[in-house]
């Protein structure tokens, strides 16, 4: 599948196969996916515990909650625990020199003595405000992307899930001190049709995005607008025909009460 492909296919699935395990290959290109993600300073913080429900201990199953649609955490066979640890940034000075040494950072014979006296304690004079929530987190989101479309790529479906429940699930899943929970993301195969009702609403492009200054939106070209659909990545609007049909199908084969929003 084209990477066009593979994003007009990524929704967040919320309806999974609770019968159908996740082959370990799978969860494993999903984590390289994430691995290889861009990462301000090379820092990696971004670390994930793989839940698989066939094998964890009760005690870590129990500690997966999330308020909103958390059935979805019930019912998916892996749940891949997202988070970042702040103890990565600790390490920021030698994650400098290997791309200093990979050829990736700086140029010139001063490019050493220029990292050792000038960027390594710039980077170390800001790291209590490094190691709070801001650009860690785009770095992360950034890996989580990337293992999303993984996961999509595989013919798996996914869904990210927040949660207030960090301590506990820190606690039960023995983290350390140094770690916030990022998300939970439910991966499984499908137990919907992989349109899953279709494209979701988005914001209108030219509200989003600008040219040069705020309020000047950028040009979209109805040409490219076409070639992406053609290509895949453009699928047709929600709600598709038969959704809600699909969705009392789903609600009794799986064995769903309630409304399913909480
Ligand atoms: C960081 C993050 C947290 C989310 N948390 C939840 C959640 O707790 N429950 C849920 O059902 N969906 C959750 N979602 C899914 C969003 O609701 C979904 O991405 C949005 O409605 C757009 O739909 P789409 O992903 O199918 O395009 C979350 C998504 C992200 C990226």
């Amino acid at each position: 599948m084209q990477l066009r492909e593979v994003l007009g296919r990524r929704r967040s699935i919320r309806f999974l196969d609770p019968d159908r395990p996740v082959e370990i290959d799978k969860i494993q290109r999903i984590l390289e996916a994430a691995r290889i993600a861009s990462h301000w300073g090379n820092v990696q913080s971004l670390r994930a515990i793989v839940v698989m429900k066939d094998s964890a201990p009760s005690q870590v199953i129990d500690a997966l909650e999330a308020p909103i649609a958390g059935f979805q955490i019930r019912i998916a066979p892996v749940v891949i625990v997202w988070y970042l640890d702040t103890a990565a940034v600790d390490a920021q000075a030698d994650r400098l020199r290997e791309l200093l040494a990979a050829g990736a950072l700086g140029f010139g014979e001063d490019k050493h003595r220029a990292l050792e006296e000038n960027l390594i304690p710039l980077f170390a004079s800001l790291i209590d405000t490094l190691k709070e929530p801001g650009l860690g987190e785009v770095d992360c989101g950034q890996g989580i992307a990337q293992a999303t479309l993984m996961a999509f790529e595989q013919g798996l479906g996914a869904c990210c899930l927040g949660t207030p429940y960090g301590d506990k699930i820190c606690a039960n899943l023995g983290l350390p001190d140094t770690a916030r929970v990022l998300l939970l993301q439910t991966v499984g195969y499908p137990a919907e049709d992989w349109q899953a009702g279709g494209q979701r609403p988005r914001r209108p492009f030219e509200e989003l995005f600008s040219l040069n200054v705020s309020g000047n939106p950028f040009p979209r070209a109805p040409e490219v607008v076409e070639e992406l659909r053609n290509d895949g990545m453009f699928t047709a609007p929600a709600p598709l025909p038969g959704r809600e049909e699909e969705l009392e199908h789903l609600k009794t084969r799986l064995g769903l009460e309630g409304h399913g929003l909480f």
